[in-house]
């Protein structure tokens, strides 16, 4: 793969007292109430969870999309949100993968165009490499479809393809396989391992199937502000 990153993958993943409130009017939602977690590299690690408990607020905290109230999180040793704007920048675009829970495709581009975005934003043209995920992700006779003409469950499948393209050193996928039928969730889940056990890949995985969960080395559940094993 030409131009593509080499990453070394990522060698400490901790979390350590993560808070976060969100403030609606007069009102005080306390979500995160002090997370600590050392996550397991080159591992799949699944965090279950009521809805509303916090997911996706610690999966962009972990990403480095939403900084934390109080606590850190820190990558290979060092304080993701005190490495400032440029490398909160070069650690989302370069090291991270993410997965949204609600896809965020761009409207006016094609399937391939979606995949193939992160790599152009890099400076690199990927396109022989985004038909190879768009493949992987079963989507490979839908390249040239806009979101708009693609099912909700077919939407996800480029959305995990696109994270895929920068070759991450850390997933974060939040509930990736929520609007696939058991047969493309499978699939999705056993991409996700292979490039876990080929390249080393961390990841986090936020499901609220029990099913999928059952497939990560380790189980996390949020409940209460607070993250324990399952
Ligand atoms: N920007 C925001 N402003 C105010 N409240 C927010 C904001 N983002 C999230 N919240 C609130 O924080 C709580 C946790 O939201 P979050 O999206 O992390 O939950 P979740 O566990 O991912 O839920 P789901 O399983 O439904 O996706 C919710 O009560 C939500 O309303
Ligand atoms: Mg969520």
């Amino acid at each position: 793969m030409s131009g593509a990153p080499q990453n070394a993958g990522i060698a400490s993943l901790e979390v350590e007292g993560v808070e976060r409130v969100f403030r609606a009017g007069a009102r005080e939602v306390h979500v995160l109430r002090g997370v600590t977690h050392r996550f397991d590299v080159g591992r799949l690690t699944t965090i279950q969870g009521a809805s509303g408990s916090g997911k996706s607020t610690l999966l962009h905290i972990i990403g480095g999309l939403d900084r934390p109230d109080a606590g850190s999180v820190r990558v290979d040793g060092s304080n993701l949100y005190a490495t400032g704007r440029d490398g909160l920048a070069r650690y989302r675009n370069r090291r991270v993968g993410m997965i949204f829970q609600a896809y965020h495709l761009m409207p006016d581009l094609t399937a391939l165009e979606n995949v193939a975005l992160p790599g152009l934003i890099g400076g690199r043209v990927e396109t022989g490499r985004a038909r190879e995920l768009l493949a992987a992700v079963g989507l490979g006779d839908r390249a040239t479809h806009l979101p708009g003409e693609l099912s909700g469950g077919e939407q996800q499948r480029v959305a995990i393809a696109r994270a895929l393209i920068n070759e991450p050193d850390l997933l974060l996928a939040d509930e990736p396989t929520g609007n696939l039928d058991s047969a493309a969730g499978a699939s999705v889940l056993e991409l996700m391992l292979d490039l876990l056990s080929r390249r080393g890949l961390t990841a986090v995985l936020v499901t609220h199937d029990a099913g999928v969960a059952s497939k990560g080395h380790r189980r996390l559940r949020l409940a209460d502000g607070l993250l324990c094993e399952e």
